[in-house]
């Protein structure tokens, strides 16, 4: 079997090319840059491809023939999102309608299995008071970003109900882990705790919000449950959005204490004005029945753990 990964050298492409391979995979990957992406996954085959342009996404898919497609390439920063309005809604609803209709155009429109990513931001606005939001939920989106990944959502039920493209739209919760880019909460924290351990900052870790809670899972489970969406045998995920998460939410207070307490180093925390945004929920939690019955998935690394393994792997690439 054959999967194909766009977005293949990002954070996620990453662990599930990782993933793919080990369960057997002949896996494939395509990436915006010509030259320069660390890929570290070397029986993955990452090909350069201009998502801008149909006719070569045809061309590739028609060469690949794909059994699986993970659409990961788009823009994945909230932050960003809020002064890139434009390119937000370029990399996450045009690609995504660039890539539908050559999986349309192609000749293997009627056995591809392809899986879209969206987000928890694409709830936004609702007040969940902790309660674990499901699918049904009227999406009321806050950010640009989570405007353009519901939009997405939408677009993977059309896909389906009018084309029957197999597809599945993931609404992940917050993922962490390993070789995540700077820019996100764990990987901020972490890179400057170990910044300090090694000399390079001053005992002081600059935060933003300490007071949101978020429902955060380990990216090595996140692409489990991507591949097990896209092997289910029962054709009910197709058309679906479906929540990808934990079902806890913890506060950034927490994951900052529980970071600190991984460090001998002695840090002061101090609160900058610049990392707080415009508008933050202030809790998301994701209900994961769906996921569950549909699949069978657990989550097996727990929180601890995945902080560990992430200040593990800062300190031995810095
Ligand atoms: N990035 C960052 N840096 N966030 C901070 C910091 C900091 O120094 N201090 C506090 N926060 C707070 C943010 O205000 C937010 O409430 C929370 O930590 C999580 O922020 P991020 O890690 O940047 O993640 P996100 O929730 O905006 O987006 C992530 O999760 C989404 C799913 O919920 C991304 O992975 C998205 O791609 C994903 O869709």
């Amino acid at each position: 079997m054959k999967a194909l990964i766009t977005g293949a050298t990002g954070f996620v492409g990453q662990h599930l090319a990782s993933y793919l391979v080990d369960e057997g995979l002949q896996v494939y990957g395509t990436s915006r840059n010509n030259a320069g992406e660390i890929n570290n996954v070397p029986e993955m085959k990452v090909m350069f491809l201009d998502f801008n342009d149909v006719t070569a996404i045809v061309d590739l898919l028609n060469k690949v023939r794909p059994d699986f497609v993970y659409h990961l390439a788009g823009q994945s920063s909230v932050k960003d999102s809020w002064t890139d309005k434009v390119g937000t809604f370029h990399g996450n609803i045009r690609l995504t309608m660039n890539l539908m209709e050559a999986i349309l155009q192609s000749e293997i429109r009627d056995s591809v299995r392809v899986l879209t990513v969206g987000s928890s931001e694409e709830y936004g606005g609702f007040d969940s008071k902790g309660v674990p939001i499901a699918e049904e939920t009227i999406l009321k989106p806050t950010s640009p970003y989570g405007i353009s990944k519901a939009t997405v959502s939408m677009l993977a039920r059309h896909y389906y109900s009018a084309y029957q493209i197999k597809v599945t739209h993931t609404r992940p919760f917050n993922h962490i882990g390993p070789g995540q880019r700077l820019g996100f909460v764990v990987s901020d924290f972490s890179n400057q705790i170990v910044q300090i351990e090694k000399g390079n900052q001053n005992g002081v870790i600059s935060v933003g919000n300490l007071s949101a809670k978020r429902d955060f899972t380990d990216v090595r489970d996140i692409v489990r449950a991507y591949s097990l969406l896209l092997n289910q045998q029962n054709d009910l995920a197709w058309g679906e959005s479906i929540n990808v998460c934990s079902g806890k939410a913890i506060s950034i207070q927490c994951i900052l204490d529980t970071l600190l307490s991984l460090t001998e180093a002695s840090i002061e925390v101090v609160v900058d004005q610049n990392k707080l945004r415009p508008l933050d929920i202030p809790v998301f939690t994701g209900d994961n029945t769906k996921l569950k019955s549909l699949t069978g998935w657990t989550q097996t690394i727990k929180l601890n753990e995945t902080l560990r393994d992430v200040l593990i792997s800062i300190r031995n690439e810095t």
